[in-house]
C-alpha cells in the first residue's frame, strides 16, 4: 500500500472501529513553516541572557496551528529533575494569557502552570515576587504566552497596563517571550513602539493552493488508514478541500477526518470528490447561516 507510511499499513490491517479510533486521535504533521518556526524556537532557547532579550510574536488565523505548535515544542522540552542535586529545572513555561487583561489572573495562571502554592488573597505585587522568584529558581527560558489576543478584552489604558507588565517581567528575569495569537495580536503589540520592535512577528499563513500545500494533502493521505489510494492532491480533490476550508489546517483536518471515517462505514475505502460532498462538513463561511436557518 504505497499510500501509506509505514506505521500506518500496519494499521490498516485493524478493524474498523480501530481505525476509526486512529482517525480521530490527533498525529502531527510536519510542514516548513511549522519547522522553520520551531528552528527559531530552538534558537531563541539557547540565546544568551542579554538585557534586551528577543521575543516572538506568532500569528495565524484561528483554527490554524497555533497552540499545536507551542505544545510541540513545550513538550520537546519537558521539566527535568537533576538526580544528583534533585534540582528541577523548567526550561520553558507554557501558559493562557487570562481572559482579560488581569495581572492578578496571569500570575496565578502562571502559579498554576508551575503547580506552585499561592494563596488567591495575596496582592499582585507578592504574586509577581513569587512568579519571579521560583521562574529563576527553575533556570526558565522561555515563557509562551498563549491567545495574547485576549488582552484586547479591556480598555486602552488595562491593555497597556498588562503589556507594561509584560516587559517588566521579561527585563527582570531576561526570558524569552513567545506570545501567540490572531492577527489583532499583532495590532495590540504594535501601538507600543518599544513592545514592537522587542517581538519579531513568525505567521502561519493560510493555505493556498501550491506544493506546500499539496504535500500536507500527501502527508494527511499517508497517515489516514484507509485501504485504497484516494490521490488527494489531485486538483480537483486538492482544490474542493481547500475551498470548503477556508484554507485553515484545522478544518482541513476535519474535513478528512470525517471524509475518510465515512470511506470507512461506507466501504469505499477512499475520500473522493463525491464523498467529500457528503461528509455532513459545514464550512466555516455556513456555519452562521446553519444558525439562521435553525432559528426560523
Ligand atoms: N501540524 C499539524 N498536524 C496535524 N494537525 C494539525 C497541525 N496543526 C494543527 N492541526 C489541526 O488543527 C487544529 C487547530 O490547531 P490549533 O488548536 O493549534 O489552532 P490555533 O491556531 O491555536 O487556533 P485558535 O486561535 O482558535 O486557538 C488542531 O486541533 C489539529 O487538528
Ligand atoms: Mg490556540
Amino acid at each position: 500500500m504505497i499510500h501509506l507510511n509505514k506505521e500506518t499499513a500496519h494499521i490498516v490491517t485493524l478493524s474498523d472501529e480501530e481505525r476509526i479510533n486512529r482517525i480521530l486521535s490527533y498525529k502531527w504533521i510536519g510542514y516548513t513553516k511549522a519547522r522553520e518556526i520551531l528552528q527559531t524556537m530552538e534558537y531563541l532557547l539557547i540565546h544568551p541572557k542579554i538585557h534586551r532579550m528577543p521575543n516572538m510574536l506568532l500569528v495565524a488565523s484561528t483554527n490554524n496551528g497555533k497552540t499545536i505548535l507551542l505544545n510541540r515544542f513545550f513538550e520537546a522540552h519537558k521539566p527535568v529533575v537533576t538526580p544528583e542535586t534533585e534540582q528541577l529545572t523548567i526550561p520553558v513555561l507554557y501558559v493562557q494569557a487570562p481572559f482579560k487583561p488581569d495581572e492578578r489572573m496571569f500570575f496565578i495562571n502562571i502559579l498554576e502552570a508551575l503547580n506552585a502554592p499561592y494563596s488567591v488573597k495575596e496582592r499582585s505585587l507578592r504574586l509577581y515576587q513569587q512568579v519571579v522568584s521560583i521562574l529563576k529558581k527553575v533556570d526558565t527560558k522561555i515563557l509562551i504566552i498563549d491567545e495574547i489576543h485576549h488582552i484586547l478584552a479591556g480598555g486602552y489604558i488595562t491593555q497597556r497596563v498588562f503589556l507594561n507588565m509584560i516587559k517588566y517581567l521579561a527585563n527582570d528575569l531576561q526570558i524569552v517571550i513567545i506570545a501567540s495569537g490572531i492577527r489583532d495580536a499583532l495590532s495590540a503589540i504594535n501601538t507600543d513602539k518599544q513592545l514592537a520592535n522587542r517581538f519579531e512577528p513568525a505567521i502561519l499563513p493560510k493555505w493556498t493552493m501550491d506544493e506546500e500545500y499539496l504535500r500536507l494533502l500527501s502527508s494527511f493521505e499517508a497517515i489516514l488508514p484507509l485501504k485504497n489510494p484516494s490521490n488527494l492532491t489531485q486538483e480537483d480533490i486538492a482544490m474542493k478541500i481547500l475551498s470548503l476550508s477556508g484554507g485553515t489546517i484545522g478544518e482541513i483536518s476535519t474535513i478528512l477526518k470525517k471524509a475518510a471515517v465515512q470511506a470507512i462505514h461506507n466501504k469505499k475505502e477512499c475520500i473522493d470528490l463525491q464523498l467529500l460532498g457528503r461528509t455532513g462538513y459545514i464550512a466555516p463561511a455556513n456555519r452562521q447561516k446553519q444558525y439562521e436557518g435553525l432559528l426560523i
